[in-house]
């Protein structure tokens, strides 16, 4: 069974950006259904003692098709993601990765306003991505509904779930005011210790 991931602060430590309300019911309402529905699915099956990047990847469909398994699998994992890319304590890219954004986007502003394009540009549901590549360069990638990098070979450093329960309770249909809130809370050093497990060599660990 799956347990669903502690939220890393407390649920009124991101307002103003983001309220306690939506944090409460994203995290509580639609974090939790995913976890729940999944357990519900794979019980008694062999896929119960899988991790859950091993689930998603595992459950993948064929390019229009939907799979509920992968579906409430990738929402989980995407949102404990999201998570982590949060924080209530003011953060700034650290050298290597502005040295990153800088060679692939031309500037931290740069990424910062295709990120959000990306995000505004996003039909319905979905999710927005820093990524790297296994060759190490960083992409910009969107989502729709539960799509994840985990499929695609890529490694997520960053997402902003643009899903509208993410910001309806306090931004309404607003996204774009969401989105300059997002950046008041994205948590760098996640981004920069997901950045630093690319380049780690495999016999490291
Ligand atoms: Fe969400």
């Amino acid at each position: 069974m799956y347990a669903l991931a502690k939220l890393p602060y407390a649920l009124d430590a991101l307002e103003p950006y983001i309220s306690r309300e939506t944090l409460d019911y994203h995290h509580s309402k639609h974090h939790r259904g995913y976890v729940d529905k999944l357990n519900d699915l794979i019980t008694g099956t062999d896929l119960e003692n899988m991790s859950l990047e091993a689930v998603v990847r595992a459950n993948s469909p064929p390019l229009g098709r939907s799979n509920p398994i992968f579906n409430n699998a990738a929402q989980a994992w995407n949102h404990q993601f999201y998570w982590q890319c949060l924080t209530p304590q003011a953060s700034v890219p650290n050298g290597v990765v502005s040295e990153g954004l800088n060679r692939q986007f031309g500037s931290v502003e740069g990424f910062r306003q295709r990120f959000t394009k990306a995000a505004l540009d996003t039909f319905g549901s979905g999710w927005t991505w820093l990524v790297s590549t296994d060759d190490g360069c960083l992409e910009i990638l969107s989502t729709s509904n539960a799509d994840t990098p985990l499929t695609q070979n890529k490694i997520p450093l960053l997402t902003c779930d643009v899903w509208e329960h993410a910001y309806y309770i306090d931004y309404r249909n607003a996204r774009a005011e969401y989105l300059q809130s997002f950046w008041n809370l994205v948590n760098w050093d996640f981004v920069a210790a997901n950045l630093q497990l690319v380049s780690m060599p495999l016999d490291v660990a």
